[in-house]
């Protein structure tokens, strides 16, 4: 069993920083800047940062100098830093670096719709993504939405795969919706997720992931 030391708390105002170097990195195709100071004030967004939860981590810079100092260490966090430096050298000097990732998610109606999710790339593939999208799921149930919907590129076969693991259904297409190359976008909806149907199957992708990554931390 893996230990996940990442755990989700909202966006903070001193998270943007980190939250931009993210979203470039994750969406540098067609990179628009979201204007997270001005949501982040709106009763109608969530966002959620997945950040370090390790008692005894280092900050980046520190901790890059330790990690190819020392022995290789297995741990989600020191793959994180020893791999995270090049894509942080902005903001390097002056803030540690402790968030792996991030959602955004508007309130609309009766849907929660997903803006944007994205993991640092050196730490994809070790279940944060998947955590941002149950994060997300406790964040439409706390709300009383209906369902969660978003919009992916036809191409983003990772995401697809993600999203299909939590229920959403293709439910549309979007013609030419990216400005940078007019890739069609491809509308995913969760059936309702207050049926007794969706609630167990939440409930079951939830306890394999207990079973996988040993915790799942969520400050909503
Ligand atoms: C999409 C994204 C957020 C997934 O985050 P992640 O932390 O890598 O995902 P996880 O490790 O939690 O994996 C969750 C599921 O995603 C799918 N997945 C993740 N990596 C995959 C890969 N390399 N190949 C195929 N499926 C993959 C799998 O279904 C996986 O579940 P499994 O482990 O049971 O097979 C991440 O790849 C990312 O930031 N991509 C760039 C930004 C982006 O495209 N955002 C989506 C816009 S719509």
């Amino acid at each position: 069993m893996l230990i996940m030391d990442v755990a989700l708390r909202r966006m903070r105002a001193e998270d943007i920083p980190q939250v931009i170097e993210i979203e470039k990195e994750a969406f540098s195709q067609g990179w628009v800047g979201t204007p997270f100071r001005r949501e982040l004030n709106s009763r109608y967004c969530r966002f959620l940062v997945a950040y370090q939860t390790a008692p005894d981590a280092t900050p980046l810079e520190s901790a890059t100098v330790a990690a190819t100092a020392s022995a290789p260490d297995s741990s989600l966090w020191a793959r994180m830093v020893s791999g995270v430096k090049s894509a942080l050298r902005i903001e390097a000097d002056t803030q540690d670096a402790d968030l792996a990732g991030y959602v955004g998610i508007w309130l609309q109606g009766d849907q929660a719709h997903i803006t944007e999710i994205a993991v640092r790339q050196q730490l994809r593939g070790q279940g944060i993504g998947e955590l941002l999208i149950i994060g997300t799921l406790r964040v439409a149930y706390e709300q009383g939405m209906e369902e969660v919907t978003l919009e992916a590129r036809v191409s983003n076969f990772i995401a697809h795969r993600l999203y299909d693991k939590y229920g959403f259904n293709q439910a549309g297409i979007r013609k030419n919706y990216y400005a940078d190359n007019r890739e069609d976008a491809v509308i995913m909806t969760t059936d309702r997720i207050h049926t007794g149907a969706y609630r167990g199957k939440f409930s079951s992708l939830q306890e394999r992931f207990l079973e996988r990554y040993g915790t799942i931390q969520i400050e909503l």
